[in-house]
């Protein structure tokens, strides 16, 4: 069975009946238009070519400059340059250091930015509501287009509704700000090898919906003619049941628990740094705070595994290796 080519319309309007919420009006007057995709790494692939036919950059910068956070993911980056074509990469810090990135922001003029909308990864930083009206001011006054990555709703307050509407709807929707909702399904639905997807565009009215409709039909017909169904039914079955949606909440408040217990664990082995970084992150992602050589020992001597960075993700600690990984660390850590 071949799938329209915009997917499957249910599945379409439930993602965005959880991300701006039921009584939204861009979701109430269909002044939106949700196409659905592959995956959240293969969306930004749509992203990409919308801007480059579409986007009028600054006279300055006629090509795009990719702004992106420090620390991104490799797989990000290449999708969205796979040739190397554009202006030389700029590497910002988004989420995680709000100055710099009002300051960088602010340089933007008519470009474009991917914000993560909860539980940033890498870092687990995220802005503040009053900081990111600030972002949102600045990018309605010079011009900026936003794209809102979308990777861990439900994982950072345990509420899906909530993680993306506080940014999306009541910051910058209210605003007048007409963003564009790249999610991935992976986390929060468990879907991590079947190519879920949307893309959303939130539009000023129901006639521009129809228009970018189109426009999305004829940039990704060449790329993926039908969506695939697979992963689809069991993603929708997700976002409209409130039972599993609870779960959902449940893996979100799991995630804090196992970040509490680990600083806990790293006290009793007697760690004596500062912790609260890793019970202040959101989301599944924390940066340790390790140098390179002491997670080189982290594998080498205790078969532990994270980037040279000290990134790790939540999903890989365990009540079974809690007390293991706090220990390890501690060992590579200790002043002796
Ligand atoms: C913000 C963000 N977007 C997208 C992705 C990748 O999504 P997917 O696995 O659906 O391609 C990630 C993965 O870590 C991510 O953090």
């Amino acid at each position: 069975e071949y799938l329209p080519i915009v997917g499957v319309a249910e599945f379409c309007k439930a993602f965005v009946e959880l991300a701006l919420g039921e009584k939204n009006e861009v979701f109430k007057s269909s002044q939106y238009v949700t196409k659905q995709a592959i995956s959240g790494t293969r969306t930004l692939r749509i992203r990409d070519s919308l801007l480059q036919r579409f986007f009028k950059f600054s006279p300055n910068h006629p090509r795009e400059i990719i702004h992106l956070s420090s620390g991104t993911l490799a797989c990000t980056f290449m999708v969205i340059d796979p040739v190397g074509s554009y202006s030389q990469p700029i590497f910002l810090v988004f989420g995680c250091d709000f100055i710099s990135t009002l300051e960088d922001i602010s340089k933007m003029l008519q470009q474009n930015v991917l914000l993560h909308v909860c539980a940033h990864n890498p870092t687990g930083v995220d802005f503040h509501p009053e900081q990111w009206k600030e972002i949102a001011t600045v990018v309605k006054k010079i011009i900026i287009f936003v794209f809102f990555g979308m990777a861990y709703q439900g994982f950072a307050s345990g509420d899906g509704n909530k993680d993306a509407w506080d940014t999306c709807h009541f910051i910058f929707i209210e605003q007048g700000i007409n963003v564009c909702l790249c999610p991935s399904y992976a986390r929060n639905t468990g879907l991590y090898s079947e190519p879920v997807g949307t893309f959303t565009v939130v539009c000023k009215d129901t006639d521009e919906a129809k228009r970018v409709e189109s426009q999305l039909k004829i940039l990704t017909s060449p790329m993926y003619p039908n969506p695939p169904v697979s992963g689809i039914w069991i993603a929708l079955i997700i976002m409209t049941s409130p039972d599993m949606l609870q779960e959902v909440t449940g893996m979100g408040h799991h995630i804090t628990s196992m970040w509490t217990q680990l600083v806990s664990s790293l006290k009793k082995e007697g760690f004596p740094n500062y912790c609260q970084h890793i019970t202040d992150r959101i989301g599944m992602f924390c940066f340790r705070g390790l140098k390179p050589e002491q997670v080189e020992r982290l594998t080498k001597e205790f078969s532990t595994y994270m980037t040279k960075e000290g990134h790790i993700s939540v999903a890989g600690v365990t009540l079974d290796n809690l007390g293991y990984l706090a220990h390890a660390i501690h060992q590579v850590t200790k002043v002796i």
